[in-house]
């Protein structure tokens, strides 16, 4: 499996303070020259972390795959074609929400995603839309012509070592076999940490995991470097 590294949380220390530190460019260099395969980051409509400059510095001047959450906007579909980032994950947001709560909902919007992913799609960029373990989102995640999807880990990650794990585990597991089935590739993500993520590598040919909160967490402690460079070692 490929490990993503979501940065998000760089930026939000950097902008606790209003000025440049931590940077979150040199951040990505330090996890891409650790081993990690992409760098994620979530361009939110209020800018509360990653701010556009972000996402454009790590485009230009970093050789690595950038994949860009972003929601359901105009502004957003805007950026993301300026940009072209290699891909581009479609996440739902909410202002209020401290993270991204819930998958997105395919299912009862499935033209306007489907016409909203389609340009993102024409400039050759890879979508993948982050839904909940469910048949319903993969069959009309299907329906959108997505061909990647990256299912919601939150409940597992939350259930993991309770009475529900298994249970959580298995929604994923059954979700993963589905999409593929359909001739999408699954990416998986949110809330994975250094002791639950290795269940992962239970879901057959699962590509990507896009792991954000709890490396940088790590990396306060053993630096990002390492904190990278375990993680790589758990899910490669
Ligand atoms: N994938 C998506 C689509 C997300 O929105 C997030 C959180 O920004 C992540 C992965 C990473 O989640 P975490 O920070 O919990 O590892």
């Amino acid at each position: 499996m490929l490990l993503g590294v979501n940065i998000d949380h760089v930026a939000t220390l950097r902008n606790a303070r209003g000025e440049g530190d931590p940077c979150v460019f040199e951040a990505a260099k330090i996890c891409i020259n650790a081993g990690a395969n992409g760098i994620t980051t979530h361009l939110r409509e209020d800018r509360r972390h990653i701010k556009d400059y972000d996402v454009y510095e790590i485009k230009n001047k970093l050789n690595c795959k950038l994949n860009l959450e972003m929601a359901v906007t105009d502004e957003m579909q805007k950026i993301a074609l300026d940009i072209v980032p290699e891909s581009c994950c479609i996440v739902p947001e909410r202002r209020q929400e401290i993270t991204t709560e819930g998958g997105l909902d395919v299912f009862s919007q499935k033209d306007k995603i489907k016409n909203f992913i389609a340009p993102l799609i024409d400039r050759g960029i890879k979508v993948s839309l982050f839904i909940d373990p469910e048949d319903k989102q993969i069959e009309a995640s299907y329906y959108t012509g997505a061909k990647f999807i990256e299912l919601h880990t939150g409940s597992y990650s939350r259930a993991y070592n309770t009475e529900t794990e298994e249970k959580e585990f298995k929604k994923l597991y059954n979700s993963a076999v589905k999409a593929q089935q359909l001739g999408i590739t699954v990416n998986a993500g949110h809330g994975l940490n250094y002791k639950n993520v290795h269940r992962m590598h239970e879901i057959p040919n699962l590509y990507e995991l896009n792991i954000g909160h709890s490396i940088i967490s790590r990396a306060l402690f053993i630096g990002l470097d390492s904190a990278v460079k375990e993680m790589n070692n758990l899910i490669i």
